[in-house]
């Protein structure tokens, strides 16, 4: 079996950001988000992917490299542009050969990893051609959907449907065996011109293929806008362990589930967690609060900072309270006695600021 991860898109749902940073590769509790997936690949025991990348495919490169760290051989497929998930698995072609595949989308992040629906799909009846995984949403019309028989296997799938045929999403976490590259192959660009992975399935039932669902109960989280990888940051943060390897002074207080690495320093501040300190950053007279992640080499100084996620080498200086926010790396938000007492702001295009 072997892996297909897409991190070629644009991420314009978390501008600035994405101006110059792959949206895959914001972090999550300090970890890029496209490493969770590449973790539950290498946990399914897939050791064979392809990334396909676009615009930002050098980023991506120096930060997976070979895939060694997981053990897995990495192999990078550029995009000449985001045409959609079919054309990914178009230019794949060569990478995939014959083989099954499990394909992944590199901004998504979901509960309990892979490794069911892996062993499922190896161990399928010869005529089911693709499995599906499906989780109930609140608002369909956002998603592919699918109409499902009462044995679970999929009648029709359709792309964002004015009126949904079911409340069942597509994950964006699909299994394939060599049959989706006629599929692909055969179906034209949708209405907002791209090659709709959806319809290549589609095609495949159309075809007297047995496409399989799986419903999955945990969380799935599209990470692609603020609240929801706000909400990432959250649920990932709540399964960290305790670990103290910095260094916290005798006037500090460190409460709960906190992860301080090594090299970072905590001086008369309060840190309660769920919260991640990256390394080399220093907190000093200032309140992390619950849900914040706070990268390498970042500087907290008379602040407070609450379910927020810093990017590293930013600083927050006599801020209080910073909630609810993700800042960009090397960003300074600081307050100022200058006068006359004004709002000064060097912002990047698309910035969004929320002043009291
Ligand atoms: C894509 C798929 C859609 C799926 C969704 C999951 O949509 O086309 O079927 O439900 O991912 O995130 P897109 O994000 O390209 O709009």
């Amino acid at each position: 079996m072997k892996g297909l991860i897409l991190a070629g898109g644009e991420g314009t749902r978390l501008r600035p950001i994405t101006y110059t940073s792959a949206k895959q590769l914001v972090p999550v509790a300090n970890k890029p988000i496209l490493f969770y997936g590449l973790e539950a690949m290498a946990n399914a025991g897939v050791q064979d992917v392809g990334i396909v990348i676009g615009a930002t495919g050098d980023e991506v490169r120096a930060a997976v490299g070979t895939g060694e760290q997981w053990g897995m051989h990495v192999t990078y497929l550029p995009q000449e542009a985001p045409l959609g998930l079919a054309h990914c698995v178009l230019i794949a072609q060569d990478f995939l050969g014959d083989d099954d595949f499990v394909m992944y989308l590199g901004d998504n992040l979901l509960e309990g990893g892979l490794s069911d629906l892996v062993s499922s799909f190896a161990h399928r009846p010869a005529e089911v051609a693709a499995t599906i995984l499906l989780t109930k949403v609140p608002d369909p019309q956002r998603f592919g959907v699918a109409e499902l028989d009462n044995r679970g296997e999929v009648v029709r799938l359709v792309e964002k449907p004015e009126v949904p045929p079911s409340d069942l999403a597509l994950m964006g976490v699909y299994l394939f065996d060599k049959r989706i590259h006629g599929a692909v192959r055969a179906i034209r660009p949708s209405a907002r011109g791209e090659l709709e992975i959806t319809d290549a399935i589609q095609w495949l039932v159309d075809n007297g293929e047995r496409v399989q669902s799986l419903i999955h109960d945990g969380w799935w989280i599209d990470t692609g806008k603020l609240t929801p990888l706000l909400e990432a940051n959250r649920l990932i943060l709540e399964t960290l362990d305790r670990r103290i390897d910095g260094t916290v002074d005798a006037a500090s207080r460190i409460e709960g589930r906190v992860v301080i690495e090594q090299g970072a320093t905590v001086t008369r501040s309060v840190v309660r967690g769920p919260a991640v300190i990256g390394a080399g950053t220093e907190v000093v007279d200032s309140y992390i609060g619950p849900f914040s992640a706070v990268a390498e080499q970042c500087r907290i100084v008379d602040s407070e900072v609450e379910h927020a996620v810093l990017l590293r080498d930013s600083q927050v200086i006599g801020i209080r309270r910073v909630i609810d926010s993700l800042i960009g790396k090397r960003s300074i938000v600081q307050k100022s006695d200058l006068l006359p007492q004004a709002v000064r702001l060097m912002l990047g295009d698309d910035s969004q600021l929320d002043l009291p």
